[in-house]
């Protein structure tokens, strides 16, 4: 495969493979010399439409990880503020000679669009497009998922109880983990108001609630989603004092949850809103862990995407630091 657009692409083996993929590159993070030789001389172009501080930033070390030069292009600051279009965007990076298009976008199919386009020749990564998808954030998820709760290459999360909790109507994180964790064997559980429940979501491979406490019994992770807030017309916020009382997770909630079970979310938190502050500092949050584990899986993604015809660590003495 050329571009990764939408966790509904990928296959079981496809999924393992980078999962898997991943758990290699996490040894190459851990050595002194944390890089690796495969995309010398091949350029990623980081092309960000909307606001990100996880994604862009791991998606750069990732790719300075695998060597790759590196182009950030933000559109603002750029010639996109003077009107120019994604195409002649997209074009101006082909003229530069750009192997692979990292982009994150407010528009839904933006990086479909790019994939399916003769603007650039190199791979698409989609970043977050929208309400869409965010492939590489599901992946992250399994992965940090898998390391805790079925640890081993080549392992899945069959059997697996996920709950995600909160504004799914307006997350891409949702939809692309609703595919993956299906793809991967798990159950998955959205619980959101029923104001911020997408319409059509009983055709998604989950279950729909909307009682947080009678969802969180059974988990063995517990995915709290933020209230996009700048995708909502101000006349549908929901109040926070509301939401909270029934949607936050607080300590009392996290008491109902088994002790084993996971506390994620993929950032930015709202603090005090959907998480009560100290549980998502807390021993049971795996937080800052998504965040590190964003690197291996990008890692992984732009590797198997663009030079992945050599084993990723050849010798063993090659994870020696
Ligand atoms: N999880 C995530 O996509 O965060 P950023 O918006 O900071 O990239």
């Amino acid at each position: 495969k050329r571009h990764l657009i939408s966790t509904a692409d990928l296959t079981r083996e496809d999924a393992l493979l980078i999962l898997d993929t991943a758990e290699q590159m996490a040894q190459v993070s851990a050595r002194s010399v944390k890089k690796l030789p495969t995309l010398r001389g091949r350029t990623v172009v980081n092309l960000f439409f909307e606001d990100s501080t996880r994604t862009r930033t791991s998606f750069e070390v990732a790719e300075k990880r695998l060597s790759a030069d590196v182009i950030n292009f933000s559109a603002k600051g750029s010639s996109v503020s003077k009107g120019e279009s994604l195409k002649d965007t997209a074009l101006t990076l082909q003229a530069m000679g750009a192997d692979a298009v990292v982009i994150r976008h407010g528009a839904s199919g933006a990086p479909k669009l790019l994939a399916d386009s003769d603007w650039l020749h190199g791979s698409v990564v989609n970043a977050g497009d929208g309400t869409h998808e965010h492939p590489t954030q599901a992946l992250l998820d399994a992965f940090t998922m898998r390391r805790h709760l079925n640890p081993g290459v080549g392992h899945d999360l069959a059997g697996r109880r996920v709950t995600i909790v909160g504004d799914v109507l307006h997350s891409r994180v949702a939809r692309s983990n609703v595919r993956l964790l299906h793809t991967l064997g798990a159950e998955v559980t959205l619980v959101a108001p029923p104001t911020l429940m997408p319409f059509g979501v009983e055709t998604w491979p989950c279950q729909v609630s909307y009682d947080l406490d009678a969802a969180l019994g059974k988990a063995d992770a517990v995915m709290m989603l933020r209230v996009q807030r700048e995708r909502m017309n101000a006349a549908f916020f929901p109040t926070q004092r509301e939401y909270t009382r029934r949607y936050g997770l607080d300590a009392r909630r996290l008491a109902l949850m088994p002790e084993h079970a996971l506390v994620m979310h993929p950032g930015p938190m709202v603090r005090g809103m959907e998480i009560e502050s100290t549980i998502a500092d807390s021993d049971r949050a795996v937080i800052v862990e998504q965040v590190a584990n964003g690197v291996s899986v990008r890692m992984a993604v732009l590797y198997l995407l663009l030079g992945g015809s050599e084993p990723a660590i050849t010798t063993s003495s090659a994870n020696t630091p």
